[in-house]
């Protein structure tokens, strides 16, 4: 098969490359380079069946042009800085709303009959349903990336509905692993990159997460690919159990061998729209057969030696 991989310079998307040329596919990647690395394709690049785009998806003839013979999209690109949200109102509008419907858009034009869709367990927001179901009760959005996430949804269900197109929609918790470049594991190594001794926390820590190894991810995506199943398909993707912050930080400080004066930011979450608790239920991917096969502790550790043995990645410049 031939497949379209939007961000396929990012965490996600780098590997799901390399799995789909594994398997012997054609991929074309497409990527701005805005948060992914080129070296993280130096391997898909020697590869004669891979072909790179390096554009903006917001440009809707850099999307139809790179749908071309295209029988299925995986559309992980995303503006994935959640924390500066509300300092760029437009930001997730654009690069998750817009871009979103660009792809579907070209690929009603070029009679594409299916997507893969990375949304985020972000989009459940306060929820007191734990673990959370995909059909738990969606909370207030508090913040405009996962706003922007629930619209792409909300888009790709109507054009699955309207145009007879196969939807497959991940919510992923976090999503750590080699080649990881954000999120608050990477900014905690960066900070202990730069000085070993101290850790700032922002918030008070009070908060819960279900990491997940991108492997794992990919696992999922592609195991619920293969399987039977219904137009609009909806699966949670994250660990078997949830961890407190601190834990995690543990798990860090730990791997490196360190032992940092932690500092808390003040009282209450980290930002708005940082979601306290993040602990799916993911039962319906578990009857598929997919299992991690990383714990949140396996996936931070990875991370951190991944990072450690990348230092590069952590410079200020990077
Ligand atoms: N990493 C997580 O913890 C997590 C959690 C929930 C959901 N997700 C979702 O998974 C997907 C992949 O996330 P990731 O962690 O790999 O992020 P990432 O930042 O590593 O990768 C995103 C890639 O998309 C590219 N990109 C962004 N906008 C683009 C545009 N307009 N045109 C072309 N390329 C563009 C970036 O350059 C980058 O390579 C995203 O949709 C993200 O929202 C990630």
């Amino acid at each position: 098969m031939r497949f379209l991989v939007t961000g396929a310079a990012g965490l996600v998307g780098s590997h799901t490359v390399d799995r789909l040329l594994a398997e012997g596919h054609e991929v074309i990647g497409v990527d701005s380079y805005i948060t992914g690395r080129r070296e993280f394709l130096t391997g898909a690049s020697a590869n004669p069946r891979f072909n790179l785009i390096v554009g903006d998806l917001f440009d809707f003839t850099t999307v139809i042009e790179a749908c071309e013979g295209v029988d299925a999209v995986f559309h992980l690109a995303a503006n994935t800085d959640v924390r500066y949200g509300t300092d760029y109102p437009r930001r997730d509008l654009d690069q998750n709303v817009i871009v979103t419907w660009n792809i579907l858009e070209a690929m009603r034009r070029r009679d594409i009959k299916t997507i893969l869709f990375s949304s985020t367990a972000a989009i459940y927001g306060d929820s007191t349903l734990l673990p959370t179901p995909e059909d738990g009760p969606l909370a207030i959005q508090t913040s405009l990336q996962s706003a922007s996430k629930l619209a792409a949804e909300a888009f790709i269900s109507a054009y699955a509905q309207g145009y007879g197109i196969r939807a497959l929609v991940f919510r992923f918790a976090s999503v750590v692993g080699e080649r990881c470049t954000h999120g608050h594991i990477f900014d905690f190594c960066r900070q202990l990159h730069a000085h070993p001794d101290r850790l700032q926390v922002l918030g008070d820590g009070a908060v819960r997460r279900s990491y997940i190894d991108v492997a794992d991810c990919v696992d999922a995506m592609l195991l619920a690919l293969h399987h039977p199943t219904p137009p609009v398909g909806i699966f949670n993707v994250g660990s078997l159990t949830s961890c407190a912050l601190t834990e995690s930080i543990g798990w860090i400080t730990s791997a490196l061998n360190i032992q940092p004066a932690i500092e808390f930011s003040g009282p209450g979450p980290a930002w708005v729209g940082s979601c306290p608790v993040i602990y799916l239920d993911c039962t319906k991917l578990h009857r598929l057969g997919w299992q991690p096969k990383l714990d949140p502790e396996a996936a931070v550790r990875r991370t951190v030696h991944y990072l450690a043995a990348n230092p590069r990645l952590l410079e200020p410049s990077a």
